[in-house]
């Protein structure tokens, strides 16, 4: 750690900022949050739960499962339940330590809905309807949208403002909420005085956007309507090996990363650098002049070794009783920090007279 400036307690490493404070070191907070609409799949782990994982040590990390988002779109209760019991389940089995990062149900933190109808009132139309998801909804004349799934983009930003995130770790289709998200906690700042720290997203280098192994030009998704395409952190290992090896890829027939061109080559290439943490580059280069089947028998492998030891700690956590101990903690930790903003910004506005 190198001391960043003489005047004050400034300290840094590769990638974190310490400002001390007293005899404390106050270090940067993250947080992000997945909902649980359905199976979680590679997608969500390269582009996001293995970089919680990696953060954790670094930050002060709040992870939450975005219950609220959730209903955005019709879901049967008993479904919601399952899908929040396995996430958390897979946050812990993917690594995530609950004595460094606080996991937490955001329907326990009252202060969620309360913000996110203050963040709505900060909104405008426009900037809600052009927001990708509505407006790839609406141009398709989706059937049933919901006004919840017009107004999530601003209930995103209130999960984010009231912890004072510094970053928040998103796949790149998450970005636009963020950018919201400053734009919104800026207004509010200028309206009523500073009040909302401006968060910044944070994504990876490698697999921002994970695609579909059936078509590399769409992302890998919970809703995709093709199940060869998602491997899911559940799917049978040897059922995802399968999926790896029908990828779609090209008939270029040159083991190179070029996601413009193959696209799907492209794709199988960051999973497997991703899950081993072997660069691309190395890989590539151990495969020159080789074949497109030789390369999916390894990730297909690394894939089945993937899902095998994940699994086995689902189990065991699903059935310690560990999840439910987790999830009291964090909502006592998240509702802290979130009630003190709250309050804030209840007093801002005027509702407490
Ligand atoms: P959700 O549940 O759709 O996705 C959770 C996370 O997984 C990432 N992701 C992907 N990354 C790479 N490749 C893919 N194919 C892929 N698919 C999904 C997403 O970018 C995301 O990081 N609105 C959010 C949940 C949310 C949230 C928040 C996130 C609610 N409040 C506050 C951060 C901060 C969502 O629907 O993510």
């Amino acid at each position: 750690m190198k001391r960043l400036s003489k005047k004050c307690a400034i300290y840094a490493t590769d990638d974190t900022i310490f400002v001390q404070i007293g005899g404390t070191i106050t270090m940067k907070r993250m947080l992000s949050g997945i909902k649980p609409t359905g199976r979680l799949h590679l997608g969500n782990y390269i582009g996001a739960i293995s970089q919680f994982k990696k953060y954790q040590d670094e930050y002060e990390m709040f992870i939450f499962i975005a219950n609220e988002h959730a209903i955005t779109v019709p879901i049967e209760a008993k479904d919601l339940r399952k899908n929040t019991k396995d996430l958390v389940a897979l946050y812990l089995a993917c690594g995530l330590d609950p004595s460094k990062a606080t996991i937490f149900l955001q329907s326990d933190v009252s202060a969620h809905a309360k913000l996110g109808w203050v963040m709505t009132c900060m909104s405008y139309m426009g900037e809600l309807q052009r927001m990708t998801q509505y407006k790839d909804k609406t141009a398709k004349g989706e059937a049933g949208i919901t006004a919840g799934l017009f107004t999530y983009p601003p209930l995103m930003a209130a999960d984010i403002l009231l912890y004072d995130a510094d970053y928040v770790p998103v796949g790149v289709d998450q970005k636009q909420h963020v950018e919201l998200t400053r734009t919104l906690a800026e207004r509010f700042n200028h309206r009523y005085s500073d009040t909302f720290k401006i968060p910044e997203p944070l994504t990876t280098k490698v697999g921002q956007k994970v695609y579909s192994l059936q078509d590399p030009t769409k992302k890998m998704s919970k809703s995709a309507s093709d199940p060869k395409g998602t491997i899911d952190l559940l799917d049978d290992p040897a059922a995802a090996r399968k999926k790896i090896m029908s990828a779609k890829t090209d008939s270029i027939g040159i083991i190179q990363y070029d996601p413009q061109d193959q696209p799907g080559l492209a794709n199988l290439l960051t999973i497997q650098s991703v899950l081993t943490g072997e660069p691309v580059e190395s890989i590539v280069s151990r495969y020159e002049g080789k074949g497109y089947g030789e390369l999916k028998k390894e990730i297909g492998q690394t894939v089945f070794d993937f899902l095998t030891d994940l699994q086995a700690r689902y189990n065991e956590i699903l059935t310690s009783g560990k999840v439910d101990e987790v999830l009291k903690e964090g909502a006592e930790k998240a509702s802290f920090i979130a009630n003190k903003k709250i309050r804030k910004v209840y007093k801002k506005i005027g509702f407490t007279i």
